[in-house]
């Protein structure tokens, strides 16, 4: 309950505090806004995401779930076997979510993706179609989740995205070492503050100033709120946009440090 009340008393906060884009002076941001956010073109590569999650959303094979992050909770009692079709409906990115990951990835390229939570693989595939040139690695610590999520990988063609199965904790900084500079590392799994906190700081150390974090579900908890405020407080962070379900997160130089609320 206190949760649900949390939730409602920041969605009021943020739909006061949002600014319109008559309010947005900074250049980066205004394009980020219009060609990101706003961008309401039809990419052809969203057909085939929303027919697989179709037919996932009809699949109704159990796996094994193994009880990891704090939206397990999101599975009631002690369901230790799930039907992929409940995963997709409460774990998986919505379409609205997955479409903008595409879009911030078509206007950007990163070069180097990590992905933090991988279950289905559908935000992989938004990531992964958005640029198959990049180079897109996914950590998921449920063993069962990581082999669907290849399954869809396979069917979606992709050849450009690497899943690593275990836990955030054992596998992060081995991920981080191996590969280039991240250009975009997208958090989505375990929200709860401390951990959030630790692969974010984690993560900050292998930057470069064109990297891009992004966090899911930034208001979804006080933790999580918590969590948010601590980021964007942060000395080596520049501009902050809160969507209210995700927040992005920048370190451009050249950009003076803001914190935005946007309408999304
Ligand atoms: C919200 S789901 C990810 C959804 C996915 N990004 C998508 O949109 O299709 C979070 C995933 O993170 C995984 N996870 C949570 N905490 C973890 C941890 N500490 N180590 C490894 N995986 C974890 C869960 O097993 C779950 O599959």
């Amino acid at each position: 309950m206190s949760r649900q009340v949390d939730i409602i008393v920041g969605f009021l906060k943020y739909s006061l505090r949002s600014q319109s884009k008559y309010r947005i002076h900074s250049p980066f941001v205004f394009d980020f806004y219009k060609n990101v956010l706003k961008d309401t073109h039809s990419y052809p590569q969203y057909r085939t995401i929303n027919r697989l999650r179709k037919e996932l959303e009809n699949v109704s094979r159990f796996i094994k779930r193994k009880d990891l992050g704090a939206r397990s909770k999101d599975f009631p009692g002690d369901q230790r076997f799930v039907r992929v079709r409940d995963i997709v409906h409460r774990a998986s990115v919505s379409q609205k979510k997955g479409e903008l990951l595409f879009r911030l990835v078509k206007r950007y390229t990163p070069g180097n993706i990590l992905e933090l939570g991988t279950s289905l693989g559908i935000s992989s595939i938004y990531l992964g179609l958005a640029s198959p040139e990049s180079c897109i690695v996914t950590i998921e610590g449920c063993i069962d989740s990581a082999n669907v999520a290849q399954e869809n990988f396979d069917r979606a063609g992709l050849k450009n995205v690497h899943i690593i199965t275990g836990n955030f904790e054992d596998k992060l900084a081995g991920a981080l070492d191996e590969m280039p500079a991240p250009d975009l590392v997208f958090f989505d799994g375990n929200h709860k503050m401390k951990p959030t906190l630790a692969y974010f700081e984690e993560c900050l150390q292998h930057i470069h100033p064109g990297t891009v974090f992004v966090f899911d579900d930034i208001h979804w908890s006080r933790g999580m709120e918590e969590a948010w405020k601590v980021i964007c407080r942060h000395p080596k962070v520049k501009v902050t946009i809160d969507i209210y379900q995700m927040g992005f997160v920048f370190f451009r130089e050249e950009l003076s440090k803001e914190d935005f609320i946007l309408r999304f």
